[in-house]
């Protein structure tokens, strides 16, 4: 999703911004530019495609010290150099970058017509910097305000000016935007991994608040002036969490980490020999939590998926009914919010559009909101009552991976933490956690099987259709595998639960079909058995994800990925792992761009 960088300070801004931009690559994006301020005015390159391409374009020795920048993921006007950002009024005196939406632009845009301001692009965000310029008074702060009140929508915007060329202002509603502090100079970015090679040291911006920053001075209003303190707080990632480390990609990198990302995530959470489980930031609401009717998880994407499987847990563990909702759909729908229904936002980001929106939807019907969140200080993160944090380290790649996992076992301590106030005891709670704690080392023993998920990705690779199929627990991971496939090699591929196959898409399988069964030992195993012989019986290929020693599955799929065994209740976190490593062996085999795939974005801050 788009991206924003600004630079002010003392050094040559345009290495900087490069820089920056190259850091939010993984967002997603269809164009990029930069814009700085020269003696002769605003000076701005853009284009069309990949940043690498844009740096071609310019000079980066040039001397200007104050700039701006963007990488766009295209709303409003089709990706192409024209509306790439940023964008100038008509006489070159201000530039502008934008993330987000501006609803009312029309309105705006025939006012300012009316006016005789005539528009180069077909963007929402012209208008916006040419109403700057249309009404500017000789202080860009006090302009840029004045235009943001008129307008309706959301923003993460940030401005220079050739009259001021030492200032740079950003403002933000709903889209987010960060300062990092150096000496003598700040970064202002829409995500962190932009800022962090120069400093760790952030202040965010909230909705409505407007920052100006020159070389020696930052000063944060709100929109109606009036002065916000604002805390500095220190980031926690290293810029070596956010590179390569050896791996061809990040999805790579990410998948393999997921053991030491596991650990960082429960480490000092919990006590599998005492049963209990600590989670500091929801201490404050524990009595609430633990005498919720109802809970309600929101979230869209993989991170829905994570939900599925905490509907599963919150029941089986907490025993409290629980719903999963698409964060998308609950905004819009008149939700039911009665007394001691909690609202639980699950996100990676934390930046999620309709997931921030469904959170804040819940706060005020007066729901308990509660977030699982990764990135830290992020909007969903400072909108919640109290929550759980995943922390397993940034996630790049745009197919989630280890957030996934992060998800699901933040879950997992979550569903053990208010089930050992309810009714679990402290030996099942007990058993539970040494299974969980146990689950790093063995998702270590599955990534060693790699070499047989690409072989069945080899095997399958000209397939054009996949089905992927679970039952209880296995489920969602179904439809996770399948989201991955599709998401990232182009593969039309659908998850479902596998009693659903008969009433249906069994009249699809034939021996062009593989189908990935998810057949670990469990309560259904015999059920997933019969689903088998029902796909063989009509040709299709299976792939099972087995439990080790399982020999009867031997003789029946024709590829078998086995997993250790662990409670039932726990296996979607090492079943996850060989359809994770199937979908990035299908992509890389089909020449796909598993980083960046087309379309995707990694954060989707609108709607
Ligand atoms: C996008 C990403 C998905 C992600 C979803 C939710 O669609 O491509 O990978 O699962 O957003 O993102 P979140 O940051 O809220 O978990």
């Amino acid at each position: 999703m788009c991206g924003i960088v600004g630079y002010v300070g003392g050094k040559t801004a345009l290495p900087i911004l490069v820089e920056g931009l190259k850091r939010l690559e993984y967002r997603g994006y269809d164009s990029a530019g930069v814009a700085f301020v020269d003696p002769g005015g605003i000076r701005v390159t853009k284009s069309k495609g990949r940043i690498s391409v844009l740096e071609h374009q310019i000079n980066c020795s040039e001397g200007a010290t104050t700039g701006i920048a963007h990488t766009r993921w295209a709303t409003h006007g089709a990706p192409n150099d024209v509306n790439a950002h940023p964008h100038v009024d008509a006489a070159g005196r201000f530039a502008l970058v934008h993330n987000g939406i501006i609803e009312n632009y029309a309105a705006l845009r025939t006012y300012l017509s009316n006016q005789g301001v005539t528009f180069a692009t077909e963007t929402d965000t012209e208008v916006l910097v040419q109403l700057i310029a249309h009404i500017y008074d000789g202080d860009i702060e006090r302009t840029v305000k004045r235009a943001l009140r008129e307008v309706r929508g959301t923003y993460g915007i940030a401005v220079i000016a050739a009259d001021e060329p030492d200032t740079v202002v950003a403002a933000r509603n709903g889209s987010p935007l960060l300062v990092g502090i150096g000496d003598g100079e700040y970064i202002i970015a829409s995500d962190a991994s932009a800022i962090l090679s120069h400093t760790t040291h952030v202040i965010y911006l909230g909705d409505n608040e407007v920052v100006r920053v020159s070389p020696d001075s930052i000063r944060t209003t709100t929109l109606d002036d009036i002065p916000v303190t604002k805390d500095i707080e220190e980031i926690e990632w290293s810029l070596d969490q956010i590179e390569l480390g050896g791996h061809e990609h990040f999805m790579m990198k990410e998948i393999f980490e997921q053991p030491d990302a596991l650990r960082d995530c429960m480490r000092g959470r919990i006590v599998p020999e005492e049963g209990s489980v600590h989670l500091g930031g929801i201490t404050d609401v524990a009595r609430e939590l633990t005498r919720a009717k109802r809970i309600i998880m929101t979230a869209c994407g993989t991170a829905w998926h994570a939900a599925l499987v905490g509907e599963y847990l919150f029941e089986d563990l907490a025993r409290i009914p629980t719903e999963v909702e698409y964060a998308s759909e609950f905004r819009y729908r008149n939700p039911i919010i009665e007394d001691g229904t909690v609202v639980l936002a699950i996100s990676q980001s934390g930046e999620t559009a309709d997931t921030l929106a469904a959170l804040n939807e819940a706060k005020e019907r007066g729901a308990l909101a509660l977030g699982a969140v990764n990135v830290v200080g992020s909007s969903i993160a400072r909108s919640t009552d109290a929550g759980v944090f995943l922390h397993v380290g940034p996630e790049i790649g745009v197919a989630s991976t280890k957030a996934f996992s992060g998800q699901v076992a933040v879950l997992a301590m979550l569903a053990c933490y208010v089930g050992r106030r309810r009714h679990m005891s402290q030996g099942g709670a007990s058993e539970f956690l040494t299974a969980l704690s146990r689950i790093p080392e063995q998702i270590t023993t599955i990534l060693e099987q790699d070499g047989a998920c690409k072989a069945v990705a080899a095997a399958n690779i000209s397939r054009e259709n996949w089905l992927y199929l679970g039952r209880g627990y296995q489920y969602p991971v179904a439809l996770e595998g399948a989201l991955k496939l599709k998401e990232i090699s182009y593969i039309h591929a659908e998850g479902l639960p596998a009693a659903e196959m008969k009433h249906g898409p069994i009249a699809l399988i034939t021996d062009q079909m593989p189908v990935v069964f998810l057949a670990t030992r469990g309560t259904q195993y015999d059920k997933i058995i019969s689903n088998i012989e029902e796909v063989r019986t009509r040709g299709g290929r299976v792939i099972a994800i087995a439990t080790e020693g399982d020999q009867q599955i031997e003789r029946l799929a024709e590829w078998v990925i086995n997993v250790p065994d662990t409670i039932e209740s726990l296996q979607p976190l090492l079943t996850v792992i060989p359809l994770q490593l199937i979908a990035y062996h299908a992509a890389l085999l089909r020449g796909c761009n598993v980083d960046k795939p087309r379309n995707l974005a990694k954060s989707v801050t609108v709607e």
